[in-house]
């Protein structure tokens, strides 16, 4: 990401920030970080994250649909994992013009379907997901397309199992674990980014 905009000395938007993981790292170059989040208990933990640290971070509780800034105010938009998962997420489009000033960047990170073994998880999860479609739909938008390989790496197998039950129904995380030994598993996700 660094690569494709620097966001050192600006304005960084992370829509969707859940906990707010993320927002100190952002918060090491920026000279303003801004998380979003709907869910009322992770906003808290966004906003308890935040508190420790110095600088000007803030967590606001909004939408990707309905940002709570003014037009023009973010250089650099981060979603990960959270809305932008392709048709039906025109309205957040519509909202990151709004928000970006000119030569600002929007980043998205969501799962890449067709490869890895978390890929293949993530489609007998959801059968009925066309990995086609959406890479058809952010292309149309005039987005770019960088395939990532990642990975999950666990301390121990105990720590491994719990996370894989989280993200699957039980049917799913349980064939999943019973064919996959060990802590980690690859996971391809893909980086759409596109300049305003
Ligand atoms: C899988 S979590 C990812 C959290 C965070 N981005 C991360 O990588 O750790 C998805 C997040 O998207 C948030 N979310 C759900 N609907 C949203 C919406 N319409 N606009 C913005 N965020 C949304 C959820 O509340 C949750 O925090």
């Amino acid at each position: 990401m660094r690569g494709i905009h620097d966001w050192s000395g600006q304005t960084v938007l992370d829509i969707g920030c859940g906990t707010g993981f993320h927002l100190p790292r952002f918060a090491a170059d920026a000279a303003r970080v801004i998380g979003v989040e709907p869910h009322p208990p992770l906003l808290r933990q966004a906003r308890q994250r935040v508190s420790e640290l110095a600088g000007p971070i803030e967590v606001l509780r909004g939408t990707a649909q309905a940002l709570p800034l003014p037009p023009s105010s973010v250089d650099v938009v981060h979603a990960r994992w959270a809305y932008f998962f392709g048709p039906g997420c025109e309205s957040g489009l519509t909202e990151l013009a709004r928000v970006l000033r000119r030569g600002g960047t929007a980043f998205v990170i969501d799962n890449d379907a067709t490869r890895s073994t978390f890929g293949s998880w993530f489609r007998r999860a959801l059968p009925a997901y066309d990995p086609a479609a959406v890479e058809r739909f952010w292309a149309r938008q005039g987005w770019h397309h960088v395939p990532l390989d990642i990975r999950w790496e666990h301390p121990d197998r105990e720590s491994f199992e719990s996370v894989v039950r989280i993200e699957f129904a039980p049917e799913v995380a349980e064939a999943a674990l019973a064919e996959h030994p060990g802590n980690s598993v690859d996971y391809a996700v893909n980086l759409l980014w596109r300049t305003y």
